[in-house]
């Protein structure tokens, strides 16, 4: 088999629109943009008044971009990065400094990727009583466990991700101790993994809300495999904080969008029901806690990897 090449370059953001360009018109499948700036080790993106902002995307700390771009075969490693060079020494003459980015140029063996990741993905046990099944294997002998059965397609949410797990155990938390229907809202649901787990576990009804279209389709789906559809509804409509009052509301999304969330998200939470917050770096642990905290809930408990921090919250009854 003929091998791809992986050609990445760290450059000043305003090369990034002619370097882009450049790797489209040269065949690439795709160009991946990474911030330096933005990774969990680099510190707190953002900080000051949530309303300041003025949308999703976090400020870029950094002056640079890394530009990763996959060309197809036949290519050339050696070939592509001079090319690329050559290139960026031109563009110097409008962007100072482009003519001094780091390139980087690798062969990737062709493989199908997709039935890699499939083959990869295992059935996966999570907390006490769930166990996570791609859809496209059989059933493990699991006695005890609820099993949801899950394709994801292009959507977030296997479960192997550490936000995704410690949701899933904050659903059995709440789940198990719960005393009465449990109805859930799943703000950014993806593939629906932690809404059908909810309703597999008891909840009355879970809406799942997702600005990507494709996602909610594949929520549906979802809560289909599982059986569960009467139960589930989802949509892309904006959080408004009139969706309801839930006795649970997940939040697996990034810290920026939990913070310019907060209020409707809280709203959303019954006097005595919980919000689990997630897809939080360390680094934001704080800015996420006095948000809240100033809104009125009551931090609960939180579970940490060495990068994420996902917690839960109760909104105190009146
Ligand atoms: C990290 S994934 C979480 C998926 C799943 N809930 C899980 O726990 O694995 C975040 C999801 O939130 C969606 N999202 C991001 N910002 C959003 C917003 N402002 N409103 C609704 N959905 C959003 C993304 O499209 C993505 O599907």
């Amino acid at each position: 088999m003929s091998d791809w090449v992986e050609i990445a370059v760290r450059l000043p953001v305003a090369a990034q629109e002619a370097v882009s360009a450049w790797f489209l018109d040269r065949g690439a499948t795709g160009v991946q943009e990474d911030y330096p700036g933005l990774f969990p080790g680099d510190g707190p993106v953002v900080s000051g008044d949530p309303a300041e902002w003025g949308g999703d995307a976090p400020q870029n700390p950094a002056p640079d971009v890394v530009l990763t771009a996959w060309l197809p075969p036949p290519a050339n490693p050696e070939r592509e990065a001079e090319a690329l060079i050559a290139f960026l020494r031109e563009l110097d003459a409008v962007v100072p400094g482009a003519g001094e980015s780091p390139v980087e140029a690798t062969p990737l063996p062709e493989q199908d990727w997709n039935s890699a990741w499939k083959a990869s993905w295992q059935p996966l046990p999570v907390g006490q009583c769930l166990m996570i099944c791609p859809s496209w294997t059989p059933r493990p002998d699991a006695p005890g466990r609820i099993f949801l059965c899950l394709d994801p397609g292009m959507a977030f949410g296997t479960g192997t991700h550490f936000t995704t797990g410690s949701c899933l155990e904050f659903v059995e938390d709440v789940m198990t101790a719960a005393t009465a229907p449990i109805d859930v809202l799943d703000v950014g649901t993806g593939s629906g993994i932690l809404a059908v787990a909810a309703l597999l576990m008891g909840a009355r009804s879970a809406h799942g809300l997702d600005m990507d279209p494709d996602a909610v389709e594949e929520a549906r789906q979802n809560a289909e495999r599982n059986d569960v559809q009467d139960r589930f509804t989802a949509s892309v409509d904006p959080l408004n904080g009139r969706e309801g009052a839930f006795g649970l509301v997940l939040a697996n999304i990034m810290a920026q969008t939990i913070l310019r969330l907060a209020d409707p998200l809280v709203a959303c939470v019954a006097p005595g029901g919980y919000l689990v917050t997630s897809g939080v770096l360390l680094c934001h642990e704080e800015e996420i806690r006095n948000t809240l905290e100033s809104r009125g809930l009551a931090f609960q408990r939180a579970r940490k990897d060495g990068t994420w921090v996902t917690c839960m919250w109760l909104r105190p009854a009146l």
